[in-house]
């Protein structure tokens, strides 16, 4: 059956500006980094992209190496951007990033212009797509000169093949670095991507501040930390977790003792508002004033359901604030440290 757009899709999502820029990201968008590869997209992950869109989610977004294998969330998105999506392009932004490994030898992550330029290539002819509306730096390269990852934005911004440009944890001195190195070249950093989450919360010692002060957005991917901020974990790894797959980001190890009594505390909290583990957390992390967007995940259409339904109390008491604080310890989560540690 061919799929055709909601047409109250953008009665209930609510939009926020991405920076000082004219462009407005919905609060919620949805990223495929988990369960949307394979050699055929699963029917369930399918409906989740279709969903989402019909709940005003307009942002997509992706990377070279999301799969597994790598580069087959891409090719299926593609598929849908090729059918389904096709007539609906000029209302969606769709990003992806490179910087991560790709493919063997010494041009295949990291950096350097020959990487970024080739790999920004290679997702635009998996996607099917003339143009990105977001290209990102994935990670921060200490073996490559900041002008030179800033010369390869350059490149696939000038060259039109992305409308905006973004980084994806980098460190408040490095975001300043690459700012002043791009805006001297007439070109604006419109995002950053940063992991952040109510137990994960590196980015408020500084970079949010300068994310403000440069006007840059803010897109807190693994709000729900992987799956870890919900109530799958209360109290043991279940068989349908994250936690649970052979190969996977979560490991088990992270899933501590000290972390599943932050967890049941934070439910506790949660309840008390009328929201899940998973809905709190989503709106914590769209609290922060510096932060345009949650990037979710989600496995199925329930999660997708109920992590919107988290806009319906984005509000908290200060007396919440405070006691969320208290009980939230960091939570040593944070698999993008590397990166952002220059
Ligand atoms: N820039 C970067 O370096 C970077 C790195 C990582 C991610 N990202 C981006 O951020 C996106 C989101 O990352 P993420 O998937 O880690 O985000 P997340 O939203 O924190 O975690 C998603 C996972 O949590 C579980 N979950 C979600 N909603 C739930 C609910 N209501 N109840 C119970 N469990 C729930 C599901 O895992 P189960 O399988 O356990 O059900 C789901 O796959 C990625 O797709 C990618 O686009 C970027």
């Amino acid at each position: 059956m061919i799929y055709k757009a909601f047409d109250k899709r953008y009665s209930e999502m609510q939009y926020r500006k991405c920076g000082t820029s004219g462009l407005k990201l919905p609060l919620i968008s949805l990223g495929l980094w988990h369960n949307f590869g394979k050699k055929t997209i699963n029917p369930e992950s399918k409906k989740v992209i279709y969903k989402a869109f019909d709940l005003g989610i307009t942002h997509f977004d992706l990377a070279n190496n999301y799969g597994p294998p790598y580069g087959s969330a891409e090719i299926n998105f593609g598929k849908i951007m090729k059918t389904d999506f096709k007539k609906y392009r000029d209302e969606l932004i769709i990003s992806s990033k490179a910087g991560y490994d790709m493919w063997a030898g010494p041009y295949g992550e990291w950096g350097s212009k020959k990487h970024i330029v080739a790999s920004c290539d290679q997702s635009l002819k998996r996607m099917g797509l003339d143009y990105f509306d977001i290209f990102y730096s994935h990670r921060f390269d200490p073996n490559t000169p900041l002008e030179e990852t800033a010369d390869a934005l350059e490149n696939i911004y000038k060259s039109g093949k992305t409308l905006y440009v973004g980084i994806s944890s980098y460190s408040s001195k490095k975001t300043k670095e690459i700012y002043k190195i791009l805006k001297s070249r007439n070109i604006k950093i419109l995002i950053h991507q940063p992991s952040y989450s109510i137990i994960n919360r590196w980015i408020e010692k500084d970079l949010t501040q300068t994310l403000i002060n440069y006007g840059i957005g803010c897109i807190a991917f693994s709000p729900i930390a992987q799956g870890m901020l919900s109530e799958k974990y209360l109290k043991k790894i279940p068989k349908n977790s994250r936690a649970n797959q052979k190969i996977t980001s979560l490991n088990k190890k992270l899933i501590t003792s000290k972390n599943i009594k932050t967890i049941n505390d934070l439910n506790v909290i949660a309840k008390k508002r009328g929201q899940s583990l998973a809905q709190m957390s989503i709106a914590w992390v769209l609290n922060n004033k510096a932060v345009t967007s949650a990037l979710i995940g989600v496995r199925n259409l329930k999660q997708l359901k109920e992590n919107v339904e988290s806009l319906n109390n984005l509000n908290f008491s200060k007396n919440e604030l405070l006691l969320i604080n208290k009980k939230a310890k960091d939570g040593g989560i944070n698999l993008w440290l590397a990166s952002s540690s220059y």
